[in-house]
């Protein structure tokens, strides 16, 4: 039997309707700025997300790696939180690909606080580097798919701005913070200097990012993407698909999010077990006796995959291709797994 898959959102199947309209992509050379398709997805993604432009990358990774290239100089430091996905998943590409370093501060859910921008305010001085930029993560992966309210991204934003910082969010599941807080996602990145949110978790699309800014900014970013090797030929074959992900499978997330709490419900109020409370479609739980590993094995052969984040911390994330019968009886597996 196929296995019921919760290891993560990125590997659901493209749909029916994205297959027919990637066939049927209007394409051209989009290194040449050629492609319809492409381009229309980029002013579709500018405007949900309140921006003035967007470029289509070929992952979360490289539109984080751009955003930050763009927006620090060789030697400054990134405020981020210890957990996150810049820090944690990218093969440290801040350092490598920007010659900058993370400073790093621990935040329950993961979320920066003002107070966080404040504490790396310090008077300058010739022998110190300087904080340049702002990385938050909304949802947040590591904490638990957790949502920084739109008044909470904003007190950060305003800390940065006073403080000089610019600010870039990691919204590799913005839709997922704006579908469980009903806002429109471009409210949550109101007065960010630069958004990068993916097509291709949660929302089905096979392949893809976007990155939005100013109209001068994304020029730059062109020129990085460029530079790292992205800038794309016929990327409107698969831009298609990101055009329907974007306008279609945004509100059905509410539903990835129920099942969720769901399997979430299958764990919570074990002994030796901690589940952090679901607020979207991530369920990461600590385990404080048996080692994550061992109950990712134990699932496994039970049929359901689930992620060892670390050894004592297991995910599991809720998508389209799992509904909430798979979901249930997901759940049961992992409830006899722990027994
Ligand atoms: C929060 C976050 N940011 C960025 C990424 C990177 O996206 P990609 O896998 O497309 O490079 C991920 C991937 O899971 C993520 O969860």
């Amino acid at each position: 039997m196929t296995p019921i898959d919760l290891r993560s959102d990125t590997v659901t199947r493209p749909t029916p309707e994205m297959r027919a309209a990637m066939a049927a992509a209007e394409v051209g050379d989009d290194v040449y700025g050629e492609d319809p398709t492409v381009n229309r997805l980029e002013e579709r993604a500018a405007e949900v997300l309140g921006k003035e432009a967007a470029l289509f990358v070929p992952s979360g990774t490289m539109g984080n790696a751009i955003a930050i290239r763009v927006l620090t100089r060789r030697g400054d430091e990134v405020l981020v939180e210890r957990r996150s996905h810049v820090v944690r998943y990218e093969l440290s590409g801040m350092a490598a690909l920007s010659g900058v370093l993370p400073r790093m501060v621990d935040a329950p859910g993961g979320h920066l606080t003002p107070e966080d921008v404040r504490a790396a305010v310090a008077p300058s001085a010739y022998y110190k580097s300087d904080v340049r930029l702002v990385v938050l993560e909304n949802t947040h992966n590591l904490g638990g798919g957790t949502v920084q309210k739109v008044d909470e991204v904003q007190a950060v934003v305003a800390a940065a701005r006073e403080a000089g910082f610019a600010v870039h969010v990691d919204g590799a599941r913005v839709w997922h913070a704006a579908v469980a807080l009903g806002v429109p996602p471009a409210r949550l990145v109101e007065g960010a200097d630069t958004v990068m949110a993916c097509l291709s978790k949660g929302l089905c699309a096979p392949v893809g990012s976007v990155l939005a800014s100013t109209r001068d900014r994304i020029a730059e970013a062109r020129r990085a993407r460029k530079l790292l090797g992205g800038g794309m030929r016929q990327a409107g074959v698969i831009a298609a698909a990101g055009l329907v992900a974007l306008e279609t499978m945004v509100e059905r997330l509410a539903s990835d999010h129920e099942n969720a709490r769901l399997v979430a419900a299958a764990m919570s109020g074990r002994p030796g077990i901690r589940v952090a409370p679901v607020e979207t479609n991530i369920v990461v739980a600590l385990l404080e006796g048996r080692p994550a590993p061992d109950v990712v094995a134990a699932l496994r052969a039970r049929g359901v995959l689930g992620t060892a984040m670390d050894a004592r911390t297991i995910r599991f994330v809720t998508h389209r291709d799992v509904d909430r019968e798979a979901c249930s009886r997901a759940a049961s597996e992992i409830a006899r797994a722990l027994d």
